[in-house]
């Protein structure tokens, strides 16, 4: 069939009417207007209970770990954060009119915690979770809002973000918004329990524990119907918190507890990567609110809230050893000087309480980026005293600390070898040294 010059015709003016309305829509989207500055409120126009309040919940919010530069002034940014698109710096919120949030009003800062839109209109990249913060109730904003304005004051920019070309297009952020960002409120489950609605509420929002444990797609977004089945965070993969958590001894409400108020527990390993500052955070929140999240992690972990200690139990004690010196003969040497005074099953950590190897995540994962890294970093104890292990960077090389992880999994764990270890360590190392 041919098409006359009148279905032409009518053809155009269709797709010009979708282009105009398209574009229409778009602007629409992407345009967000610049909210009027104020007059840096003074400190003594907050209540006070309404600011300690804040801080507990900045507390959960994890603000000071993002906007805190090594070294720096709390709060007033300038921290570099590695993404996959390039690294961002994260902004001074202390009060201060110029470089800081100091003329923002609450309004302006609910509208940056929610949509991801700063006080001038611009958008906003989800480093900072917003996906999250979104659930955030006003009450809780305001609260947070009056901690931070009554914080002194530091004057300091934020460096310039250095990502992949076309990226640094801040329009764009809106049609990410579009597809992933989800502004609901807070819906509580009338048959569950109000601890556990409390822990649902600060997990969902503030603590954001989805945006390290939650796999991420192609986009950056949080995989909808994936929710905790394990994630990426600066080069460490942070486990699944579901019914696949690769742990031996099952979590429940009280390892939980332990492990998120003071970065380690007696069944399962420190937080020694990206999790030892969200827990350092954990330590200096009430004790109830802290509950409360292990309470709902735990129901995710275990739908049937007790988990299966029996098969648990059995795996905790594997130690493979002569099968896998039989593999492994120079690890095996290596593992006796270097790694069993505090490994070897019966070795005083152990008997003091610390886990067995065969019973932590790492050398269980699919995964052995986590092992690496803890081997090329160590573990620092969160506080004055706790675990702690040396780092092995500059005393092994590559094939070295391959073959030691190698036989690692193969005497503590029933797994199948890794694939291609050594020239994984050579990546994770060149990682690090960027
Ligand atoms: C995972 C890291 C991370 C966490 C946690 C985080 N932020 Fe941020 N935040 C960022 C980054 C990065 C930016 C800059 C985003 C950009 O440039 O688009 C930012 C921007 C902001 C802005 C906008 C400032 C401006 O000048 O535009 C505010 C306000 C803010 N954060 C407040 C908070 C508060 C309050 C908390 C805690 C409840 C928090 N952030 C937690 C990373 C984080
Ligand atoms: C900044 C990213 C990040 C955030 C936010 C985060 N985690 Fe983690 N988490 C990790 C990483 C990475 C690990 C792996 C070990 C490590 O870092 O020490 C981990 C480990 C854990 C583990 C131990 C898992 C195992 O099998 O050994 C638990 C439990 C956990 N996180 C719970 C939480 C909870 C609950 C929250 C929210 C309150 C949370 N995490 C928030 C990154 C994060
Ligand atoms: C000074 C004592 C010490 C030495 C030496 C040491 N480690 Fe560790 N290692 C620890 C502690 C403490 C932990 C954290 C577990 C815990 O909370 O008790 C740990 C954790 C680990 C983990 C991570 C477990 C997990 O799932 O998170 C691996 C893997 C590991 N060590 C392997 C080794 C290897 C291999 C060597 C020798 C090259 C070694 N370690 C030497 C103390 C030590």
């Amino acid at each position: 069939m041919k098409l006359s010059k009148r279905h032409l015709a009518v053809g155009a003016a269709f797709v010009s009417a979708m282009i105009v309305t398209g574009i229409g829509i778009a602007a629409w989207i992407v345009y967000e207007p610049a909210l009027p500055e104020i007059a840096r409120p003074s400190p003594s126009s907050f209540d006070r209970g309404l600011v300690a309040k804040g801080e507990q919940l900045a507390t959960v919010g994890d603000c000071i770990v993002c906007h805190t530069a090594p070294h720096g002034a709390p709060f007033a940014g300038a921290r570099a954060l590695p993404t996959p698109f390039g690294t961002l710096f994260s902004n001074n919120i202390t009060p201060d009119e110029k470089t800081g949030i100091g003329a923002w009003s609450l309004a302006a800062f609910s509208r940056a915690m929610r949509q991801g839109v700063g006080r001038d209109g611009s958008h906003l990249y989800p480093a900072l979770p917003y996906e999250h913060f979104t659930h955030v109730s006003d009450d809780d904003l305001k609260a947070i809002y009056a901690f931070l304005m009554t914080r002194q004051p530091v004057s300091q920019q934020a460096p310039e973000n250095q990502l992949l070309p076309g990226l640094g297009f801040r329009p764009l952020l809106a049609g990410w918004k579009l597809l992933f960002l989800r502004q609901t409120a807070f819906e509580p489950q009338a048959n569950e329990s109000a601890e556990w609605n409390r822990g649902k509420y600060l997990v969902d929002g503030l603590a954001h524990c989805g945006g390290c444990h939650t796999p991420r797609n192609l986009g950056g977004g949080e995989e909808k119907g994936r929710e905790f089945a394990g994630g990426v965070a600066e080069g460490w993969n942070a486990p699944a918190l579901d019914t696949t958590n690769p742990s031996a001894a099952t979590w429940n409400a009280d390892s939980l507890f332990a492990y998120l108020k003071t970065g380690s527990n007696r069944e399962h390993s420190a937080a020694g990567g990206p999790m030892g500052p969200v827990a350092e955070g954990l330590s200096r929140l009430n004790d109830a609110d802290v509950r409360a999240i292990a309470v709902y992690v735990a129901s995710r972990m275990h739908p049937s809230r007790d988990g299966a200690p029996a098969a648990v139990a059995a795996e905790a004690g594997i130690d493979n050893r002569s099968a896998a010196a039989a593999a492994h003969p120079e690890a095996d040497l290596l593992f006796e000087g270097a790694c069993s005074g505090c490994h070897a099953p019966g070795a005083p950590m152990n008997v003091n309480g610390r886990p067995l190897l065969s019973s932590t995540s790492d050398l269980k994962a699919d995964d052995p980026r986590n092992a690496v890294q803890t081997l090329l970093r160590g573990i620092e104890p969160p506080g004055e005293k706790g675990p702690y292990m040396p780092s092995f960077s500059n005393t092994v090389t590559d094939r070295q600390l391959a073959e030691l992880l190698a036989y690692a999994r193969a005497r503590f764990t029933n797994k199948p070898a890794w694939p291609d270890l050594e020239a994984a360590v050579g990546d994770i190392r060149k990682e690090n040294a960027e």
